[in-house]
């Protein structure tokens, strides 16, 4: 089978790449490991940067974010029983985030593609790029237990963190930077109204906690955990318990609780591989960097990338000009340093670290107190978490 550009992995960076790619009549295939109702049950990120919203509406999927989506002005900060708030449309002249859950970006994005007959294939096992480094790469891998080729001209690694595209790489080609967090975040869903109309980012002596949602109806609650915590050691009771410990009192009070339908455990790290483009492949989102959470800059990078790489495919094929895709990897580079170095920061300012040294205990808590007290560091802090141009 032979196609102009070959998409491995159907998370949002796959299908809105293929999206766009689609649209402008470039023709895709895009190569699943799970299948799909396993891709549309991963609950994940939750706030858009306005760039990435303008990214979706481009591909045609903004329609229900723009009817269901929660536009949010600022978020809340708080230390121990304090109470700040970040004034994000003030800060930044008027940008702001939208609340609106990846799953339901998937689902938009997968409707899409079915709406205009791009070519899906969930469930498929042993995907592989081959000869990338030349000007025929192909991808193989077995369909229905059938093994099949796809000859295509450019390869899409959209492939996430433990993807096979990274993989596929020579070692000596590329080269990684990771940091790992020594500790973990536990997630819940719950069908309860939210504390509070906006996040609260909660930095407290038992450790971070954050108050997110999914709608009026659904809350998104975190909290860090030990590294090698286990859900099963976490009831809700316990997690309740835990949470409303960590928010001011009057906050605290006002939790509505209720039993939660999804519980999960995700560890923390910062990693970027370096370059994202090996000859004929690309590597987009998690396949080629992850930030810890806080900040909630994964999703937001991953469509930043599909930005750069969607502008250089589309002048390769409709302008023959390689400008624009030969400084891929570059152009996408600087702005993933950027939010890396923002996730770092807002990580390392509001979680405890076990061991920590009391300097850099003493360090970390003046960060705090200096950007809570500083308008200047507000409004870096606002630049950075509505998202930096692109
Ligand atoms: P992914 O969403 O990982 O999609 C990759 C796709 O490729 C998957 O569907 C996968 O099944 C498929 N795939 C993998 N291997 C293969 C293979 N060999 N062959 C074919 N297909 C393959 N970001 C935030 O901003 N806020 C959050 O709260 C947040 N929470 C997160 C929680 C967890 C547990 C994780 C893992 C990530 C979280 N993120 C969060 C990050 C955010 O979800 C990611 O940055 C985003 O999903 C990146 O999109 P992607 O399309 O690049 O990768
Ligand atoms: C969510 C996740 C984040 O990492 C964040 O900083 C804000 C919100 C969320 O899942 O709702």
């Amino acid at each position: 089978v032979s196609t102009q550009v070959c998409i491995i992995g159907a998370g949002p960076s796959g299908l809105l790449l293929g999206q766009l790619l689609h649209d402008i009549g470039i023709e895709t295939v895009i190569l699943e490991r799970v299948s799909l109702d396993h891709v549309l049950s991963r609950v994940r990120a939750g706030v858009i940067e306005q760039g990435a919203k303008r990214m979706l509406e481009a591909a045609g999927a903004g329609a229900r974010m723009n009817a269901q989506g929660l536009v949010h002005d600022g978020f809340a900060i708080t230390r121990e029983s304090e109470h700040h708030r970040i004034d994000l449309n003030g800060l930044t002249g008027g940008k702001y985030v939208t609340v609106y859950g990846q799953t339901e970006i998937t689902r938009d994005l997968v409707d899409r593609r079915a709406d205009t007959g791009g070519l899906t294939h969930y469930e498929v096992d042993a995907v592989e790029p081959h000869d990338f480094d030349s000007d025929h790469p192909y991808v193989t891998c077995r369909i229905g237990g059938e093994e099949t080729r796809f000859d295509c001209q450019f390869i899409a690694g959209c492939d996430g963190f433990h993807g096979a595209s990274r993989r596929s790489v020579p070692e000596k080609a590329i080269r990684s930077f990771e940091k790992v967090y020594p500790f973990g975040w536990l997630g819940i869903l719950a069908d309860v109204p939210p504390v509070s109309h906006e996040l609260i980012y909660a930095s407290h002596s038992r450790g971070f906690a954050l108050c997110s949602m999914r709608s009026r109806t659904r809350s998104r609650y975190y909290i860090q955990c030990n590294a090698g915590d286990s859900i099963d050691a976490w009831s809700d009771d316990r997690f309740w318990t835990e949470l409303r410990r960590r928010l001011p009192a009057d906050i605290a009070e006002r939790v509505t609780t209720g039993p939660s339908f999804e519980k999960s455990i995700a560890p923390l790290r910062s990693f970027v591989a370096e370059p994202m483009r090996f000859g004929r492949l690309f590597l987009v989102g998690d396949a080629a960097h992850i930030v810890p959470p806080t900040g909630a800059k994964g999703l937001n990078l991953a469509v930043s990338d599909v930005h750069y790489l969607f502008e250089g495919l589309r002048s390769h094929f409709l302008e023959r000009d390689d400008h624009v895709l030969d400084a891929y990897s570059e152009r996408a580079l600087a702005r993933v340093w950027k939010a890396v170095r923002f996730s770092w920061w807002m990580t390392t300012m509001l979680h405890r670290f076990p061991d920590q040294a009391p300097f850099e205990a003493r360090i970390v808590e003046t960060e705090l107190a200096y950007t809570l007290g500083s308008e200047a560091a507000k409004t870096a802090l606002a630049e950075n978490y509505v998202g930096l141009p692109y």
